[in-house]
């Protein structure tokens, strides 16, 4: 066995007494907190598969997911993660030769198409940078020179985990059709969905996917796929099924509940999602959106007050951009592996690593899914104490920017 010795830094940080005694904190943009009303519903013994009270709550999930997606299309549980879902989706609606139109802006509309390519589809990709969302101008310019119809389908995320920016889903939707096009539009909700707006059917969406294990607040474990009546009908069409992801047999109508996971339901997960959607109707979504954006609020308010030129800062600048559900934050001079694993050893809190092209300059924190004030201030609270231990040049109090933008909320709710 290998054993790698830690760095000068790492292993002061590692050092001496802790003060993580307590429930650890998991910070990052996905898996999320789980409730534990979550965790209580999956810890059950196995029922009956073949029908009963099993197969009924199978039938409301497929009666709720689509409304929490605003959509009277359909959806399809796979047992799988995001990657999963996105196999999903493409297996089911392309064809061999079809051209796919990936719109970067940063790290995973760019996976989701490298999966496309696997199945022999050609990726064409409108590039994006690492601050910016999506332009809905650049597309309509491109799908205007495609007069021949040649692009099947476009790719992009509704928010990237990586950069932390929230796209216009609508605004690309209209620039789709000022361009006439009539290519399918597939949006990943992995990091947004039951936590920031999204309207499938009124935004035109055709194909949306999205994963059990962020907003959802269910462990890793189920990808979804909502499919409207246009991609159904590319499916009708398409020859890139396979055995596992092909949708046909599940959606049968009155086929045995089994079909709907092409074998074994996945048990643990359906009762535990089954919980997570129950408490998303209690608290009502459009709550849970509004709680989404104030907590996000008070993370950009703390990170702006961090910041020094030669220190921490947002990535995303622009606010209208930026995502309610995670934040990347660039460290300047700060050490980012110090500040992770000085958070995760003494203090029991787990930050998010960088994606891609922000390795060793950044970090995320995930707000996402089952969160309130006092876990997203100890948060704060507890980057704010890593850093000052740490030496990193700091502007002002974080916390107390944080919590005026909490405080505005408590004197008025739902006002800001
Ligand atoms: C926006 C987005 N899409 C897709 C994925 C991939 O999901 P998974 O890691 O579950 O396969 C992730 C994972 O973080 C993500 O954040």
């Amino acid at each position: 066995m290998t054993v790698r010795s830690a760095s000068a830094t790492q292993s002061a940080i590692l050092q001496g007494m802790t003060l993580q005694f307590g429930r650890p904190m998991v910070a990052i943009p996905g898996p999320s907190v789980v409730p534990d009303r979550v965790l209580n519903a999956m810890h059950q013994p196995m029922s009956n598969i073949y029908g009963g009270a099993l197969a009924d709550v199978t039938d409301s999930l497929l009666t709720d997911l689509p409304r929490l997606a605003r959509t009277e299309g359909e959806v399809f549980i796979a047992i799988s993660n995001g990657h999963g879902a996105w196999e999903m989706a493409i297996s089911n609606t392309l064809k061999r030769g079809d051209k796919v139109l990936v719109l970067e802006s940063g790290h995973f509309a760019v996976d989701w198409g490298r999966i496309a390519a696997a199945f022999g589809v050609e990726v064409e990709t409108i590039a994006g940078s690492l601050t910016d969302p999506v332009s809905p101008a650049a597309v309509a310019t491109r799908l205007e020179q495609d007069p021949g119809h040649t692009i099947g389908a476009i790719l992009c995320v509704q928010v990237d985990t990586g950069t932390s920016v929230r796209n216009d889903i609508e605004a690309i939707r209209n620039a789709i059709d000022s361009a006439n096009h009539p290519a399918l539009f597939m949006v990943d909700c992995i990091a947004s969905l039951g936590c920031i707006p999204f309207h499938m059917d009124d935004w035109g969406v055709d194909v949306m996917v999205s994963a059990t294990q962020k907003g959802l607040m269910v462990p890793p474990g189920l990808g979804l796929v909502w499919m409207n009546d246009r991609a159904m009908a590319a499916y009708a069409s398409g020859d890139l099924k396979t055995g596992y992801w092909d949708i046909g047999p599940r959606a049968e109508e009155n086929a045995p509940h089994y079909y709907r996971y092409a074998g074994t339901p996945p048990v643990g997960h359906i009762h535990g999602l089954r919980e997570a959607l129950d408490m998303i109707d209690e608290e009502g979504l459009e709550n849970t959106w509004h709680r989404h954006e104030v907590l996000a609020r008070s993370v950009h308010a703390a990170v702006d007050a961090w910041s020094t030129p030669d220190g921490l800062s947002l990535n995303m600048t622009d606010p209208v951009a930026r995502a309610a559900t995670v934040t990347t934050i660039l460290t300047g001079s700060v050490d980012t592996d110090a500040v992770q694993q000085m958070c995760e050893a003494r203090s029991g809190l787990t930050i998010g690593v960088p994606v891609g092209a922000f390795e060793g300059r950044a970090f995320r924190i995930g707000h996402m899914g089952h969160l309130n004030p006092p876990m997203i201030l100890g948060t704060l609270g507890t980057i704010e104490a890593t850093l000052a231990a740490l030496g990193a040049p700091l502007g002002d109090s974080g916390v107390a920017a944080a919590a005026q933008v909490v405080a505005a909320e408590l004197a008025n709710p739902g006002a800001s």
